[in-house]
């Protein structure tokens, strides 16, 4: 059985929980105010999910995801996730993570962030450019036509692989960006960010991107 980790338990991370659940995973659940606070949550989810400390979900994950406030990414405890995936949905928003100087000069991305703050982790890029709601919603079988398409980037192969195929069992094709210096692609304000596309769409929004 998979135990996933999911730190930050509000719209993407309750979505994705949804999700997992009915797809057979185990989840721990963890957002800022305490497990005590996920009562509700956890109810709806059922016996496969449990609620617990940010600390605790990454120790008891196989792996994780990470999706918080991108002004919260240094709360993300690095040490229990070291050697596992890492699955990062953060995009910035000035507006309620604050100004920072090096991705307003675009001296690095949202994830490259991650992945520097998430020591001896494998940090993927996923689900960052779908809106929560969509997540459970929006899947089709392979070969379907029209199927949506989502990006992912990492500087690990096996982190691609992983959101390759965990994409696929949500109902999605997978485009891969390549590395997380190269996911600024995806990231606000650039054509391919939150809005439906299919694989040959957003392949050609990533290439009008413009930094
Ligand atoms: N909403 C979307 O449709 C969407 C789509 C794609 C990507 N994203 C991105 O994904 C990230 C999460 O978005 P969201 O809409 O799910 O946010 P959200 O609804 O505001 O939920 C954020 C969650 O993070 C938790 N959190 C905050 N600080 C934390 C910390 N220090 N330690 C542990 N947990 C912490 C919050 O817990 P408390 O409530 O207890 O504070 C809450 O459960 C953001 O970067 C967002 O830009 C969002």
């Amino acid at each position: 059985m998979t135990t996933v980790g999911i730190i930050g338990a509000g719209h993407i991370g309750s979505a994705l929980a949804e999700g997992l659940v009915a797809r057979g995973y185990d989840v721990v659940i963890a957002n800022s105010r305490g497990p005590e606070t996920l009562g509700d949550l956890i109810a709806r989810l059922g016996d496969r999910a449990r609620a617990a400390t940010a600390h605790e979900a990454a120790e008891a994950a196989d792996w994780a995801v990470v999706t918080v406030p991108l002004k919260a990414l240094g709360d993300i405890p690095a040490g229990p996730l070291s050697g596992k995936i890492v699955l990062d949905t953060n995009n910035y928003y000035w507006e309620r993570d604050g100004r920072i100087p090096e991705l307003d000069e675009k001296r690095t991305t949202t994830t490259e962030m991650a992945q520097q703050h998430l020591v001896g982790a494998k940090v993927a890029k996923a689900f960052n450019h779908i809106p929560a709601a969509d997540i459970t919603t929006d899947g089709a079988p392979a070969g379907s036509a029209d199927r949506r398409a989502l990006a992912t980037a990492s500087d690990h192969s096996d982190a691609v692989a992983h959101v390759t195929a965990l994409y696929d069992e949500f109902g999605f094709d997978t485009v891969d960006i390549g590395s997380l210096a190269e996911s600024w692609r995806v990231e606000r304000d650039q054509p391919a960010y939150v809005v439906r596309q299919n694989a040959d769409e957003l392949r050609a929004n990533l290439a009008r991107a413009e930094r």
